[in-house]
């Protein structure tokens, strides 16, 4: 009589948990991962995008989403996020920190708890959210970490959207960091660094007139970000920055001295400045 061959435990679809869901870069890499066999876990404010999103990953690609309604901004919001998930899944083995947006103004235009929650929002929570999901990775033996970043990590701060360019130029050292710590756990960590970039980010801090008038050349699609991050993270590159013509501002920025490149910004910054009403 044959000998009973004991029954191997189903092998577990990897989750993937993405802040920032419900819209632009970060619905197009739930895309990346979902063409990629993993099922997703979609955080963010707005439900309904999210619900769309969510039937679309299972008709196109198979795979299941949970989706968390929550605002980053809020006192303890990645714990909880992570409480509610923990009910409806055992692991989560991929984090992209994406959730963000611009605040407009010079510094003294913006009162304290408004840029408290920026850096609760754009620093905070991909740290914690970080700290919080890594254990489970490193004990598991596989991770994958996206924390999307900018550009604008890259080049010299400008007049206004004062605190933007120094959480995302963090967010770039955190990865560095990271990415060297998790190597002996087959964790892969990447700061994807995405130029201008065709979202509702233009539209939510109102700069939408003001950018439409850079040229063409500048800009790239949400889906043409997503998928270049996602082949770096493959490649476990610790910061990528999408876009050849992205690559070129981020080495003039290095090669030049810096105080011309403050120059350059303080002229051109003028550009990304708030719509006049
Ligand atoms: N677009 C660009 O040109 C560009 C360039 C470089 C880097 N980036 C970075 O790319 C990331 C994604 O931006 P995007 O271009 O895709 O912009 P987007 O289309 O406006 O998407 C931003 C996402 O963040 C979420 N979000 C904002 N505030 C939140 C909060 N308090 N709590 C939870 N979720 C919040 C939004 O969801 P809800 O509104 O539903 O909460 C939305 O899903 C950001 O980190 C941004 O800094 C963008």
């Amino acid at each position: 009589m044959k000998k009973k061959q004991k029954k191997r435990p189903a092998k577990k679809r990897p989750v993937c948990l993405i802040t920032g869901a419900s819209a632009g870069i970060g619905s197009a890499l739930a895309r990346e991962f979902a063409n990629a066999g993993w099922d997703l876990a979609l955080t963010a404010r707005r439900e309904e995008p999210m619900v769309e999103l969510a039937k679309e990953l299972k008709e196109e690609y198979g795979s299941t989403s949970h989706i968390i309604v929550a605002d980053l901004s809020k006192p303890g919001a990645c714990a909880d996020i992570l409480e509610r998930l923990a009910k409806k899944t055992t692991h989560i083995d991929g984090l992209v920190n994406n959730a963000g947006y611009g605040l407009t103004g010079n510094y003294t235009e913006n009162e304290w708890p408004a840029h408290k929650d920026f850096l609760t929002v754009m620093l905070e929570a991909p740290c914690e959210m970080t700290r919080l999901v890594a254990d489970g990775m490193v004990e598991r033996r596989f991770g994958r970490i996206i924390n999307v970043a900018s550009l604008a990590g890259h080049v010299p701060g400008s007049r206004g959207h004062t605190l933007y360019a120094a959480t995302k130029s963090f967010l770039i050292k955190f990865s560095q960091s990271l990415n060297l710590e998790m190597q002996e756990h087959n964790v892969k960590v990447s700061a994807l660094c995405p130029g201008f970039t065709y979202s509702e980010f233009h539209d939510v801090n109102e700069t939408r007139g003001a950018v439409d008038k850079l040229p063409n050349w500048m800009w790239m699609t949400a889906e043409e970000v997503a998928e270049s991050g996602f082949i770096a993270l493959a490649r476990n590159r610790a910061v990528h920055i999408p876009g050849a013509s992205n690559r070129m501002i981020a080495l003039l920025a290095r090669l030049i001295p810096e105080s011309w490149a403050l120059k350059l910004m303080s002229r051109n910054s003028e550009k990304f400045r708030k719509d006049k009403r």
